[in-house]
């Protein structure tokens, strides 16, 4: 039902533009006088609506983030029955219910004696910091001279310091060399075989998006490079860190992208649907292999010298749990199949248009890639021309993205490819009308 327009938009737009600064925006273009931000005010299923009263689909999950949809009551209710005890409490010297049976529910989905310890941390940007500082502690307490970790090319693992050092560096115009992690950059896991002993000797762990590369623009690997990698570290005695951040809790189809290759790595990151999309939590997880060490170790030698204010936190910690009950019986998985297989279909429809040059899907993932010099701006153009179809998502470069919440219905996820068609070759008319 959309809301009644009790919102004073202007008012609001107005005051955004005087005092708020938003990320992955040209700060210049968002202050414009014509530009006219949607104020997102409410949510329920896989739609929101503006404070205008207009209804859109989700498109793009709140930025990856949100499976079962928006205001969901069994997730709401956790939140509330934990916030009428406590909402925080220091996680420095104490712990809480809700983290303790979240690091229990999450170590029980892998297999037994694998990834058994979990680190609490905020988003998926200081989920990858814990497991470098990890993956350095681990290693000096060995004694090894390993420092450097190996990242893939184009890949996207965070924007704070040493996460945005392990990929996209063009990205944020990092070119200083002080500040950041010992990274190497490769392309593949050919480049990785072909380094010469002395230099893999160097390296302390590998760090990788399973299946697809996501801010990349959907970039799919090809089927076998995670299990070659994981055979590939294994051989090498080198940490393989996966970063499920975007991938984890049945994006692709599975409960964790690693499944599809039968692959374990030695830590693990997750955040974003970690939640269900609610609140920002994230967990490094580690095997008891590494774990051990540290406990091992003497003098204060084992300590982890990381970790924020709200580590720990009971409330996200308690939308997690709810999110993970949602899972339970498998029943969630086996319908997001049905519409993973719809979504295929549905896809297929856009590929004869003009002006598409690729359609790459993962699971519950999909790219639609535009053809030309272009691209990147009709990208643009039609994720905002979508809208009047009642679709919000943005592009990746020249990449449109859709993947909303599982809870979308068949409907709105015909509803979402029809306005992504309509709004497709409507740019591409209008692009061809003014080209001499
Ligand atoms: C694979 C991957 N890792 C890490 C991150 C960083 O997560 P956050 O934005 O929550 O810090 C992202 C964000 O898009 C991501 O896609």
């Amino acid at each position: 039902m959309p809301c009644k327009s009790e919102w004073d938009t202007a008012a609001l737009v107005a005051a955004d533009k005087r005092h708020v600064w938003h990320p992955f925006a040209d700060t210049g273009e968002w202050c414009a006088p014509d530009h006219k931000p949607l104020v997102l005010v409410r949510g329920e299923g896989a739609l929101l609506w503006d404070s205008e009263g207009r209804e859109y689909i989700d498109g793009n999950s709140s930025i990856w983030t949100n499976i079962h949809g928006h205001n969901h009551p069994h997730i709401n209710a956790a939140i509330v029955r934990q916030l009428g005890l406590v909402a925080h409490t220091s996680f420095l010297g104490f712990t809480n219910p809700p983290a303790i049976r979240l690091a229990e529910a999450i170590v029980a989905l892998f297999p037994p004696e694998t990834l058994t310890r979990v680190f609490f941390s905020d988003d998926g940007s200081t989920g990858i910091e814990a497991a470098l500082r990890i993956v350095e502690q681990f290693w000096r307490l060995r004694g090894s001279t390993r420092t450097e970790i190996v990242a893939f090319r184009d890949g996207y693992h965070g924007d704070t310091a040493g996460a945005a050092a392990l990929g996209a560096r063009s990205l944020f115009g990092i070119k200083g060399e002080g500040w950041r992690a010992p990274v190497r950059e490769v392309g593949n896991i050919k480049d990785l075989a072909a380094l010469p002993g002395a230099e893999v000797a160097q390296i302390a762990a590998v760090v990788i998006e399973p299946l697809i590369q996501g801010a990349a623009g959907m970039k799919l690997w090809a089927p076998g490079t995670l299990r070659e990698l994981r055979d590939w570290t294994e051989g090498k005695g080198i940490l393989l860190i996966a970063d499920e951040v975007m991938t984890g809790f049945g994006r692709t189809g599975t409960m964790f992208a690693c499944e599809q290759e039968r692959v374990v790595p030695d830590i693990m990151i997750l955040g974003k649907a970690l939640t269900g999309g609610y609140l920002p939590l994230a967990l490094t997880l580690i095997t008891e292999r590494v774990f051990r060490l540290f406990a091992a170790a003497q003098g204060g030698d084992g300590t982890l010298f990381y970790g924020h204010s709200y580590t720990g936190n009971a409330l996200g910690s308690s939308a997690a749990l709810a999110s993970l009950q949602l899972f339970a019986g498998g029943d969630l998985l086996i319908e997001l199949r049905r519409k993973i297989i719809l979504l295929k279909e549905l896809l297929a429809d856009l590929e004869p248009l003009p002006g598409v040059k690729d359609i790459r899907q993962c699971g519950f993932i999909a790219a639609i890639e535009l053809a030309g010099t272009e691209a990147a701006t009709r990208a643009k153009a039609v994720c905002l021309e979508a809208r009047r179809g009642g679709l919000l998502t943005r592009p990746i470069r020249e990449s449109i993205v859709l993947m909303p919440p599982f809870a979308v219905t068949t409907g709105q996820l015909r509803q979402s490819i029809a306005a992504l068609k309509a709004a497709i070759q409507h740019v591409l008319q209008k692009a061809e009308s003014v080209s001499p």
